[in-house]
């Protein structure tokens, strides 16, 4: 049994606002066999269950762990790489090191290294692209095996505009990824994700092969990036001609659907979030990758009142920070550009609730309510003298909060457990 504060959301409060959320200034969380088997306030969870052992994290606030719904496991020794642009960031910085994946045991080295830093931040499931290489895959569900963490990835598909080393073809696309779902798919705590890229490094029989792929294992997701620059989506229509929008080559090749993962999802057109909130699509959020590459600003107010699945991600390394909690300091300063303040239980909801439903996983992760994963932390709302004296004088929990979003790191994160079990602290 764990005592401190507790948030929890009842509802969604984008919809409901603030009070989707239950706050209790001394609340509990009672795990059992790496699951949360009850929840409420510390007195009455102490007398239903007088013989549970205890641990006591007074003022810490108890919380589900963040859940990064789209990240480059191979991309974190070359994060904050300075002063490009998407495609030659991917050129200059990003394909180099992608290559390095070719070696096992760099990819195990990193792979090891990123959930640690992950777990360290607060981040208890990462969704992760690999490279083109299958032992990229392997490296990194061992990697979330051997720590419990629940581990959503696939292989990266790439024949065309990638440089010699890092391209595959349509068949053995199709063919190395289906031998990874085979071996990785719903084992233990694995989801795999059928991973195109994004249009410009597939060609249009690569796409269909994933589409057939798809189609074959439809309770695999599917994850791509759509539409994060201005140039990408003009070298898109350049090399798509028959496509009505970008999104149209991934719908006329079978991979639109309430399973697929779109990261970024910036520029739209209005026939592409029509699409989009039609099958149920989730669109990823990656506000400091946005920020960092010069990509632009997500409308996340349009966005919710059309009615989109939408979650959060850092996107390392084109996102600058592993912290979940700066990933959502800058969500609400684009939602400040877009004169949309977006409230903290809205940001805190993004990074939990939000990338869990668009991972198909609400109730599994994301919550700490019976029968879902322990997979908790627990957040010193003073972690600094600057934040200290800040949320010293809060009002409300939401206050209190705040200061922690926008200023805290990893050292806030005092705690984290995955599946019950001691991470950090
Ligand atoms: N588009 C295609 N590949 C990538 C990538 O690795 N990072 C980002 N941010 N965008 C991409
Ligand atoms: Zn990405």
């Amino acid at each position: 049994m764990h005592l401190g504060q507790t948030l929890s959301f009842t509802g969604d409060p984008f919809v409901e606002g603030p009070a989707a959320a239950t706050h209790s200034s001394r609340g509990g969380v009672l795990i059992e066999g790496g699951r949360v088997i009850a929840t409420g306030e510390a007195d009455a969870l102490r007398a239903n269950h007088p013989g549970a052992e205890m641990t006591d994290h007074g003022d810490g606030l108890i919380l589900p762990g963040f859940v990064d719904a789209h990240m480059h496991y191979p991309q974190t020794a070359m994060i904050a790489s300075w002063g490009k642009r998407l495609i030659d960031w991917l050129n200059s910085y990003t394909f180099p090191e992608e290559m390095k994946f070719a070696d096992r045991a760099y990819a195990d080295e990193i792979a090891g290294r990123t959930l640690d830093l992950a777990i360290a931040h607060g981040t208890t499931t990462l969704t992760s692209f690999c490279t083109i290489h299958p032992g990229s895959v392997d490296a990194f569900f061992e990697a979330t095996q051997a720590r419990g963490m629940a581990g959503f990835a696939g292989k990266t598909c790439m024949d065309r505009n990638a440089p010699d080393g890092l391209r595959d073809d349509a068949r053995s696309a199709h063919d190395d990824s289906e031998a990874l779902i085979e071996r990785w798919h719903k084992k233990g705590r694995a989801t795999y994700v059928i991973t195109p890229r994004f249009s410009p490094t597939s060609s249009p029989e690569q796409l269909s092969a994933l589409g057939a792929l798809w189609a074959a294992h439809p309770d695999c997701l599917m994850q791509t990036h759509l539409s994060e620059q201005v140039d990408e989506i003009e070298w898109v229509k350049g090399l798509y001609p028959q496509a009505r929008d970008y999104l149209d080559t991934y719908e006329q090749h079978g991979l639109l659907g309430a399973r697929g993962l779109y990261g970024h999802a910036i520029h739209l057109e209005p026939r592409e979030t029509d699409r989009l909130r039609e099958t149920g699509a989730g669109l990823v959020h990656c506000p400091t990758s946005n920020t960092f590459i010069g990509s632009g600003l997500f409308d996340m107010a349009t966005r919710v009142a059309e009615g989109q699945r939408i979650g959060l991600a850092s996107d390392t390394g084109g996102g600058s920070s592993f912290s979940m909690l700066r990933v959502m300091g800058a969500a609400y300063e684009i939602g400040q550009l877009k004169r949309n303040p977006i409230h903290p239980a809205q940001l805190l909801w993004l990074a939990t609730e939000g990338s869990a439903t668009v991972l198909h996983s609400e109730g599994e992760i994301g919550r700490l309510a019976p029968g879902a994963m322990a997979d908790m932390i627990v957040l010193d709302l003073a972690s600094t003298p600057g934040i200290a004296q800040r949320s010293a004088v809060a009002s409300d929990i939401w206050e209190a909060l705040f200061p922690t979003i926008m200023m805290g790191d990893d050292r806030a994160i005092a705690k984290t457990y995955v599946a019950g079990r001691q991470m950090k602290g």
